[in-house]
């Protein structure tokens, strides 16, 4: 490897650590990282941990389409509802951008075999790149989740560990089997090298509207693309290229929402957690709380919870009104966006994006 371009910051202490996969939090203080370049931003495209990106294990992933809502974003008073649809990927779901870079870094710093856990779209994700990196995969994924998720992680080569019972089942189910075998966990929830490949969302943005968007509204879960989207967007505005960053709002299910809650000063904890239909923001216990609700208030954005039964009613209503087939999680987002213009939040007349995380295709229709 040549000089590296960047360390790994603690968030909590600022203590430092050489790159890499398998450190995943502190020695000083068990917090955990953010990667820490060395060089300035230019601004044209996104700083990346990578020594070389031309030989970056890449499947295509990237410069998804963006297109205009224009029913949608009419009927709810905006002045553009733009949609970037980042299930038009590899495996279908923006995982793809995350997992391009988390792969690399793997592969480069010598990894062969490693254990990751998901709720089903970064485990299909992951094992994509890992099959084009050459290395093995282990995913534990909820017994639950989507068939089409659970096909794309066995189709792509990787052994497939379904964990009965919720999403955090299948975390510590991981971490017993690394601890077990000695393998190396390649969480992407807790390496930070996962959301930096988030950051060429914000890139692409500013590439075709500008410092045209006042508000971004997004289902959390983890907050990977939360997280790199604001770190694009920071760069951005350190380079010169925008002015501002638009204000970030994160959308979970009422079933599920630690993040809204701290966001809110709302006493929540795993024990109030409901049934979800929105599986992939189906997070009790993210990691990352502290650095999302710190990303969030950064933009002055906020936080909104919507009810069960608006993960379907915006599923379909996307398909029959726009066109778009998204996941449930992923229509959720557009619930969201009504209640913060219902609330005043969101402006009408505002400019407002909506990435479209996952694709309908993958799992079967809730109703
Ligand atoms: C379709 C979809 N949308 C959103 C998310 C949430 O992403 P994050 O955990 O990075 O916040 C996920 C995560 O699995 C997902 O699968
Ligand atoms: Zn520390």
């Amino acid at each position: 490897m040549n000089i590296p371009n960047h360390q790994l910051r603690c968030l909590d202490c600022s203590s430092r650590n050489e790159p890499s996969v398998s450190d995943l939090s502190c020695a000083e203080c068990g917090g955990l990282f953010v990667v820490d370049y060395l060089d300035a931003p230019d601004g044209v495209q996104p700083r990346l941990p990578m020594d070389d990106l031309l030989s970056a294990n890449s499947l295509g992933e990237g410069d998804t389409p963006l297109v205009l809502l224009e029913k949608t974003g009419s009927e709810l008073g905006l002045e553009t509802l733009w949609a970037k649809l980042e299930f038009m990927t590899p495996t279908g779901s923006f995982k793809d951008r995350g997992s391009a870079i988390l792969t690399t870094m793997g592969r480069d710093l010598g990894v062969r075999e490693f254990v990751e856990d998901s709720s089903g779209n970064a485990g299909a994700s992951l094992s994509a790149y890992a099959a084009a990196a050459g290395l093995k995969a282990h995913v534990f994924a909820p017994a639950s989740a989507a068939s089409g998720k659970l096909d794309q992680i066995q189709v792509f080569g990787a052994s497939l560990h379904k964990i009965e019972g919720p999403r955090q089942a299948a975390t510590d189910a991981a971490e017993k089997f690394v601890k077990e075998r000695g393998l190396i966990y390649m969480s992407h929830n807790l390496s930070p090298y996962f959301s930096e490949g988030m950051k060429a969302v914000s890139y692409e943005l500013e590439d075709v509207i500008g410092d045209g968007i006042d508000h971004v509204v997004l289902p959390v879960g983890n907050g990977s693309l939360l997280i790199g989207m604001v770190r694009g967007y920071r760069e951005l505005l350190e380079a010169g290229v925008v002015s501002k960053i638009p204000k970030f709002h994160g959308v979970q299910a009422h079933a599920v929402r630690p993040v809204v809650a701290e966001l809110n000063n709302e006493k929540w904890s795993q024990d109030d957690v409901q049934p979800t239909n929105a599986s992939g923001i189906a997070v009790s216990v993210p990691p990352r709380l502290a650095e999302m609700v710190e990303v969030i208030r950064s933009t002055a954005g906020t936080g909104v919870t919507v009810p069960e039964e608006s993960f379907t009613e915006w599923q379909s209503r996307l398909a029959s009104s726009e066109g778009v087939f998204a996941e449930m999680t992923s229509a959720g987002a557009f619930a969201g966006l009504v209640k913060l213009i219902e609330s005043g939040v969101i402006e009408r007349g505002s400019n407002v994006c909506i990435p479209i995380t996952g694709s309908g295709l993958k799992e079967p229709l809730a109703r």
